[in-house]
């Protein structure tokens, strides 16, 4: 938790045209606020709208969701995924919150509980996430995930069902350009849940993977990116943690001459299943995250252009077509740097600092690098030294526009956490 001393917060704050109570922990900023309705992942043409078209192609039977709110209770967001209380992600410095009831979802498995309890046994979920984050052009505080689960009633003929699966799918896989770096479906590192039977929480894993890896086809290979016209598409499974999933797994796609981690996935913890009042099934979950896919395959080399209003950006796309994008040219760079003391006793993340910068020049910043910071030896007070970097995605800033935003930062900065510029 941040023990800088904010300014007086507004009383309430208005999200969606409801007004929420504010408290100690808001630290919810308009720049977000001002995010929220504009929900990229529906909007037709865009990159965002197309990639998750592609994804629920290749899941023609499964229920298709898009439209649950990011407003949801922490209990919702950690608590009932099983994330421990002391998990970094619940911390004010992470994730943003309305108030200590509500918070902006942090990712869309939030949304599991509720949607295994309405009785959907095979569905997608695709949704805006929130969370603090440094800037640069690979991280946004805002992005987008689809989720998608499977699950199977836990008898002798839902193994059945798995297994004949499995074999379908392995026999479609066969005749794919495609090579998979493969690890256990269950090992002693990654286990199979207390009360599962091994059998068929191994052969869930294996349909799991399966499943994931015709996805991957889907969207690098033939009919997406290309991939594996003459190179075959290489994959790499990896051992991983979540605490609502064992096992679990990371998947790497070998995409332009690097590997790219785009999703992370599991067999559910039979915690979920129980909370939703799913008896007696057993399934798989995964969440991958649509920005770092949708730059590698649409070429789209800064993370805020899926935010620009720009028609250059916008005029570029069409629906269901993965096409690469054409750079129109950058406006100049132009660098301001910030050094300050804080008030003795008082730290100051960097994400803190970020959400100010966010605040006051949205979209205007590229990034921002801390340069020096160092505790004075006698008066113990800390400085530090930021370098912003602000260009626009769609016109030159004059240099006293720039000097204008840079001084609004620092009185801000003074305001908010008392610091003393040097
Ligand atoms: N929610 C996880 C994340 O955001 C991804 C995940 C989803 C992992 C489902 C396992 C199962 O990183």
């Amino acid at each position: 938790m941040s023990s800088a001393s904010p300014s007086p917060l507004p009383r309430t704050v208005e999200i969606l045209g409801r007004q929420y109570p504010t408290d100690d922990i808001t630290n919810i900023p308009p720049s977000i606020i001002s995010k929220i309705p504009l929900r990229l992942h529906t909007k037709p043409h865009h990159p965002l709208s197309t990639l998750r078209s592609l994804i629920e192609s290749a899941y023609p039977d499964f229920a298709h969701l898009s439209s649950l709110s990011p407003l949801v209770t922490p209990f919702k967001n950690f608590d009932e995924l099983s994330f421990p209380l002391d998990h970094p992600g619940r911390s004010v410095t992470d994730s943003y919150y309305i108030n200590k009831d509500l918070m902006l979802r942090t990712h869309t498995s939030t949304h599991e509980v509720e949607t295994f309890r309405k009785g959907d046994m095979k569905w997608l979920l695709t949704a805006d996430v929130y969370r603090r984050d440094e800037i640069d052009g690979s991280h946004y505080p805002v992005f987008h995930q689809v989720e998608g689960a499977k699950i199977f009633t836990a008898d002798a003929n839902g193994l059945k069902e798995v297994e004949e699966d499995n074999v379908r799918l392995e026999r479609l896989l066969a005749k794919e350009n495609i090579v998979i770096e493969d690890v256990p479906n269950v090992s002693k590192t990654n286990p199979v849940q207390e009360g599962h039977d091994p059998v068929f929480a191994e052969a869930v894993a294996r349909n799991l993977k399966l499943s994931l890896n015709h996805l991957i086809l889907r969207v690098f290979g033939r009919g997406g990116a290309g991939v594996g016209k003459e190179e075959p598409l290489r994959v790499r499974w990896i051992e991983a943690y979540f605490p609502f999933t064992s096992p679990s797994f990371e998947v790497e796609v070998f995409f332009q001459g690097k590997w790219l981690e785009i999703l992370g996935s599991g067999v559910v913890r039979q915690a979920t299943l129980d909370t939703a009042g799913v008896q007696n099934k057993i399934g798989w979950a995964f969440g991958l995250g649509l920005e770092r896919i949708a730059m590698v395959l649409f070429s789209i080399p800064d993370i805020r252009l899926f935010w620009s209003t720009d028609e250059r950006f916008l005029s570029q796309f069409e629906q269901g077509k993965i096409t690469t994008f054409k750079p129109y040219s950058k406006y100049p760079s132009c660098f301001k740097d910030v050094s300050f003391w804080l008030p003795r006793g008082v730290s100051l993340h960097d994400n803190d600092f970020c959400d100010v910068v966010r605040d006051v020049a949205g979209d205007l910043v590229e990034d921002v690098k801390k340069i020096d910071h160092f505790v004075h030896p006698k008066t113990n007070r800390m400085s530090n030294c930021f370098r912003i970097n602000y260009r626009s995605m769609d016109r030159s800033l004059s240099n006293e526009e720039v000097n204008d935003i840079q001084d609004s930062v620092v009185s801000r900065l003074k305001e908010q956490f008392a610091v003393e510029v040097r």
